[in-house]
């Protein structure tokens, strides 16, 4: 049996949070849909976020209906509960469970929603919902407002208002707080420690496959729920393929090893990047790329502090990374020249940075009244820049080809300045030395 998370509390502070923001309107969640796999046979459920952040509510087939203010204020419509069923596929609450376990004001059966819902909707002035997860349920809630419409009889009242909750939920994910940042510490913990346990695995001749293996043992053992992403385990030129998902060849003699991988926990999930030599020395070639790439991650590590515009954190990544590609050789023009024309972007592509929460990927705007928006305590974000040198890259010289490398770790910003959640991944040349093949 599944039990309710640790502490139901939270989920309670949190729609308070959100009630003040929301107040007179109904937010309306399904769970996330099953995907079938094959036949009879499903891909793992994971619940949405959102849903889940609110009530820590995992069933699928599930609507969550809140209603700030009013009486009730949470209503939940679960499964009902059906031994055979359960004998099949597990335990399941039921409306009594769901009520009692996730102290849900009134819930009822999954099949009643279309005959309650007009009643819960009649009262509130908008309603907040994520259009385009579910196709059939987009359908039924414009049929569904049709109906609250008609209920008001001659009132002159039109449509309820529909608002996109994704940016009302998300910037209250967006700021973490002192319950999340607790959870974040553990998702980045057993990270971190499966990240230990990879390097003390990899030598030559083992295949990537292997230390995805062992990354997965890890974070089971540590008691993760899942991965957080699909994880990258990228040795040799495949690492210039920023999102390699084979997986499947063998780790050489001489190659450096990028591994980004996450454990979810509890929901919340870890991001980490290492990149390190297969036979646990770097090679001089590898080490000028890799004290470079290390050098700029820390400084944003240890200037990233409120106030401070997210873009910033971009923008310097990009001034240090094209110097460096100046130094190393990849780049022939003076620096102002390369970022005008963009040229950094053939071997550094990405963004040095992302919001991190439940989603590895997390929601919150970048950008706020047009401005690029500052970090402030609570913002937890990733610091990942990496430098990737194609193999077949003429233009770069012979030695540097086929060299990727990205550093990447999570951090939060606190009062004063941030705090590295995932600092137990250890990333200085002399440790990374001291563990690989160990
Ligand atoms: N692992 C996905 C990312 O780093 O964005
Ligand atoms: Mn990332
Ligand atoms: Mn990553």
């Amino acid at each position: 049996m599944r039990k309710p998370a640790d502490n139901i509390e939270i989920f309670a502070r949190r729609r308070r949070l959100l009630a003040e923001r929301a107040k007179g309107s109904a937010i309306i969640i399904p769970s996330h849909p099953e995907m079938i796999r094959n036949n009879d046979v499903h891909h793992p459920y994971r619940q949405d976020s959102n849903l889940f952040y609110l009530t820590g509510w995992e069933e699928p087939e599930s609507i969550f209906v809140f209603r700030p203010g009013q009486t009730p204020e949470t209503v939940m419509f679960v499964r009902p509960k059906d031994i055979e069923r359960e004998t099949w596929d597990g335990f399941r609450y039921g409306p009594e469970g769901c009520a009692r376990e996730f102290k849900i004001d009134k819930t009822y059966l999954i099949t009643d929603f279309d005959k309650e819902i007009t009643e819960l909707l009649k009262p509130v002035d908008r309603v907040y919902y994520r259009f385009n997860i579910d196709d059939g349920f987009d359908r039924k809630l414009m049929s569904i407002l049709e109906g609250v419409r008609r209920s008001h009889g001659r009132s002159g009242r039109g449509n309820l208002p529909v608002m996109d909750s994704w940016e009302l939920i998300g910037e209250l994910r967006y700021l973490k707080t002192a319950d999340d940042i607790e959870l974040m510490r553990r998702a980045c913990r057993v990270t971190a420690r499966a990240h230990v346990d990879v390097m003390k695995a990899t030598k030559p001749g083992v295949s990537e496959k292997k230390l995805l293996g062992v990354f997965l043992a890890s974070i089971y053992a540590q008691d993760a729920d899942r991965e957080g992403y699909g994880s990258i385990v990228a040795s040799g030129a495949n690492a210039c393929t920023l999102h390699y998902v084979f997986n499947d060849q063998v780790c050489k003699d001489g190659d450096l090893l990028l591994i980004d991988a996450g454990a979810e926990v509890r929901y919340y999930t870890g991001d980490i990047t290492r990149t390190y030599p297969v036979n646990g020395k770097f090679t001089t070639a590898q080490r000028k790329v890799y004290d470079r790439v290390l050098a700029i991650q820390k400084e944003l590590c240890a200037v990233a502090k409120p106030g401070i515009p997210f873009k910033w954190l971009q923008d310097r990544t990009i001034e240090c990374l094209t110097d460096a590609m100046i130094e190393l050789g990849l780049i022939k023009v003076p620096r102002t020249e390369a970022i005008e024309r963009l040229l950094f972007k053939k071997y550094y592509p990405h963004g040095v940075s992302h919001y991190i929460g439940l989603d590895v990927h997390d929601t919150g705007l970048y950008q706020v009244g047009g401005e690029a928006r500052k970090l402030e305590p609570g913002t937890a974000f990733t610091i990942e820049p990496g430098l990737y040198i194609p193999a077949d890259d003429k233009d770069a010289p012979e030695e540097l080809r086929g060299i990727g490398i990205r550093i990447e770790d999570d951090v939060v910003i606190t009062a004063t300045g941030c705090e590295n959640l995932t600092s137990e991944a250890p990333k200085e040349v002399s440790e990374l030395e001291a563990l690989v093949g160990r």
